[in-house]
């Protein structure tokens, strides 16, 4: 008799954005002339800007042309993008990258789920809390989070490090030491950052207890402040002790094109282990290669033309988020975030639940957004509203907001 990874019977409910589009789903159907606003998942609403269609118009073409078409993709990503990642996303920033360290794939939530699997079983992880439900889930199906306290709503073998108010939403370290710390910046859902000497302090402390790093830094195209660092091998050591995650999805609208990548320098190593070559190996086993047109729309992000028409949208989707934050402000909500991060993170008002707040919202204001109870326990009492929606949309949400 064959047997399942009853991991997964520990898994509580369905992913977070599956629960409220199910939700949303419902509601729709039981009020059809409601017109619904979606600031919930973090989804792109703007076209993808005219360099990157034309780039894909042009890789289409090469396809239907013998001479030019393309069948499987390398399995590590083709050079012309690896190379133009480590010019522009890091060479940029003073951070010399081979192009090898360099692995493409078909989006962040996959390598961020996908990451842990080079790791030993009884890896300790430690996350912020709140934090992107995917880095928890994965590790609970692998069977490193241990078991479910539903009571509690964590994982008993997680170390959760609480990022609230009090503490300005930047995490403490823990009490025991982990193995592997996730951190996300900007920070998905609470929007915060951490300056660079910041960082650096965990940085520091991953090389001092022998941990190592995911950060993930899907929303570096959103920062503004000077102070806030773009990739954590800005930070001296980092490549010792930390692989970065990036993606293509919110600073190129890539979300429904599918495109990020992993970074795994080759001075990461566990004794005389080399990360980049695990990563490598269960990669090109696991993974065909993302299609050479998107790696080409890819590719045009990184021209003058691209670079330039992604900065106006990223431009206008933090247009929305100062809409929201000072709408939200000047109607006597607390929030944070939208400043450096395209999510704003408010306080529910009269101590309603993240959910409760959820559903007040939803039947009052028809606006969805993100229960912060989703994203973990301290996530609870708080709710998350992205700045990916129209600015039409943005501005009409808050003033139904501030009506309600
Ligand atoms: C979010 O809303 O947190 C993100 O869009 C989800 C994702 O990137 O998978």
């Amino acid at each position: 008799m064959f047997k399942i990874n009853e991991n997964y019977l520990k898994l509580p409910g369905s992913y977070l954005f599956s629960t409220i589009g199910k939700k949303v789903k419902a509601y729709e159907e039981a009020n059809p002339d409601r017109k619904i606003i979606r600031l919930g998942i973090g989804d792109v609403t703007q076209p993808l800007a005219p360099a990157i269609i034309e780039a894909m118009h042009k890789a289409v073409d090469e396809m239907g042309v013998k001479e030019t078409f393309h069948g499987y993709a390398p399995d590590l990503g083709y050079e012309f993008l690896r190379k133009a990642i480590a010019e522009n996303d890091y060479k940029t920033r003073g951070v010399s990258l081979e192009w090898d360290e360099i692995f493409i794939s078909d989006g962040a939530k996959s390598d961020s789920a996908n990451i842990q699997e080079i790791f030993g079983a009884d890896n300790k992880i430690a996350v912020c809390d709140p934090v992107y439900p995917v880095y928890v889930d994965s590790n609970a199906m692998a069977g490193r989070a241990g078991d479910y306290l539903a009571d509690r709503e964590c994982w008993s073998n997680v170390i959760y490090m609480p990022c609230v108010q009090e503490n300005n939403f930047a995490p403490e370290f823990p009490q025991e030491n982990p193995d592997i710390i996730y951190l996300c910046y900007p920070n998905n859902p609470t929007g915060s950052t951490l300056t660079k000497d910041e960082l650096q302090k965990w940085v520091d402390y991953a090389l001092k207890i022998g941990a190592v790093i995911i950060y993930d830094a899907a929303y570096e195209a959103y920062i503004s402040e000077e102070e806030v660092p773009h990739t954590i091998y800005e930070c001296d050591g980092a490549k010792a002790c930390a692989i970065e995650l990036r993606s293509f999805s919110k600073n190129a609208g890539f979300t429904g094109t599918r495109l990020a990548f992993t970074v795994v320098p080759k001075e990461l190593k566990c004794g005389e282990v080399s990360l980049n070559a695990l990563w490598a190996r269960r990669h090109g086993t696991k993974f065909n290669g993302a299609p050479y047109i998107i790696q080409r729309a890819g590719e045009a992000v990184y021209s003058e033309a691209g670079k330039a028409q992604t900065k106006e949208q990223i431009a206008y989707y933090m247009n929305n988020a100062k809409v929201i934050r000072e709408g939200l402000l000047s109607a006597g909500y607390r929030c944070s975030g939208g400043v450096n991060a395209p999510y704003i993170w408010m306080k529910t008002p009269d101590g309603l639940s993240s959910w409760e707040f959820f559903d007040v919202l939803l039947n009052e204001a028809n606006v969805v957004g993100t229960p912060g109870a989703g994203f973990g326990p301290h996530g609870e009492g708080y709710f998350r509203l992205t700045a990916f929606g129209t600015y039409e949309n943005t501005v009409e949400a808050i003033e139904r907001i501030k009506k309600m």
